[in-house]
């Protein structure tokens, strides 16, 4: 017997509100053998492991048969002393990404609705659409920025949860304290706000709050880290949520069983115990971010003020030209078609690449 699927097609009945969500599109990869050398376009980190690092995966590789330690105790222990917060507010998961869908499953469902600023992540509106509720996207302000007031405008009694990314992805612009806590005062106590910072260790700006500071009075927030970006752990997929314990336990109860791999889970700690190694880089990462966003400046462009690893040029119909003329000189970045392109800041000679084809593009183009 032959059944008809949501798709009007047999087999399996899928669930409808799966019916054109995007796929994730990551960062395209610099080709292995042709005259692309550099890849800028997924926000990664260009240097090796932290020192310690390999040592410790390469050990627990051994164990490879054993399934890993499932709560994480470990790393957890080590993120609480490390940040101050008790074991009981902490979450890991596969990645942030991984612990934003767990996010979503604790909050969210049908007829629900889940609020962001846009542009901002690309995963907000996948991972929003899994979970069944209804995404409401609010435009950046003209500069980039998140509308803070709009977005309060936007909660209505069926919001459950709000993300703030800041810095945010891909515009690298941030919201600061006092318009930050204006917007928390606004939002009722039942729904979420969860800062996703991601990109947290490279912010210099001191107006910028650290959400681990404006969690601790507010139940109603979370903060997102990631080990992917400063710490350089994209592919062993680690990231971790804090937040009140009915927050923190509600995640831990939906996480995937035994998501983070033990590698991960120790090559995580080993990253922890080296934080001068890690300052160092990431202060010469935002001495380059200056040094390109002052070259693109000094070329004409209009570059908002970056505080992640990477500078937004608003292009837009230009933006696949753009990026295709980056691709040509040996640099590969992000474009988002129509809007504009994400360069992520990598190694000098990457970025020195990046900055003429640029340069060359305004002089053919503009
Ligand atoms: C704002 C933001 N949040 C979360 C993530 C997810 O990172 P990961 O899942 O590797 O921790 C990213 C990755 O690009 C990001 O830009």
């Amino acid at each position: 017997m032959s059944e008809t699927n949501g798709t009007g097609g047999t087999g399996p009945r899928l669930r409808a509100v799966l019916d054109g969500i995007p796929t994730y599109k990551p960062g395209k990869p610099a080709a292995a053998d042709g005259p692309v050398a550099y890849k800028l376009s997924s926000n990664e980190n260009p240097y090796p492991p932290l020192p310690g690092v390999m040592e410790r995966a390469v050990a627990a590789a051994g164990s490879f048969n054993r399934y890993p330690d499932m709560a994480c105790s470990g790393l957890m222990s080590e993120l609480a002393e490390r940040f101050g917060i008790p074991m009981t507010h902490l979450a890991t998961g596969t990645g942030s990404v991984g612990v934003a869908q767990s996010l979503l499953q604790i909050t969210s469902g049908p007829g629900d609705e889940v609020i962001y600023a846009w542009r901002s992540f690309e995963a907000y509106p996948i991972i929003t659409r899994i979970s069944g509720a209804t995404p409401v996207q609010v435009p950046l302000t003209e500069g980039d920025v998140h509308d803070l007031d709009a977005m309060a405008g936007a909660i209505t009694d069926r919001t459950r949860l709000i993300f703030v990314c800041n810095p945010n992805n891909p515009t690298g612009t941030v919201v600061r304290r006092a318009e930050l806590e204006r917007f928390l005062d606004r939002v009722p106590s039942d729904v979420l706000v969860v800062l996703d910072e991601a990109y947290r260790e490279f912010i210099r700006d001191p107006e910028v709050p650290d959400g681990l500071e404006i969690y601790r009075d507010r139940p109603n927030v979370a903060v997102l880290r990631t080990f992917s970006k400063a710490y350089g752990l994209a592919g062993l997929r680690v990231g971790f949520a804090v937040g009140h314990e009915p927050v923190a336990a509600a995640l831990r109860k939906t996480a995937v069983p035994f998501g983070v791999s033990q590698l991960a889970q120790e090559a995580a700690v080993a990253s922890l115990r080296a934080e001068d190694e890690l300052w160092g880089r990431v202060g010469t990462l935002v001495c380059e971010r200056t040094r390109v966003h002052e070259g693109l400046v000094g070329q004409g462009w209009t570059v908002p003020d970056s505080q992640a690893n990477f500078v937004w040029l608003r292009l837009g119909e230009r933006t696949v030209d753009f990026a295709a003329a980056c691709e040509r000189a040996g640099v590969v970045v992000r474009p988002f078609p129509g809007e504009g392109v994400r360069v992520t800041i990598g190694e000098t000679e990457a970025n020195d690449l990046f900055l003429r084809a640029a340069e060359n593009f305004r002089k053919e183009h503009l």
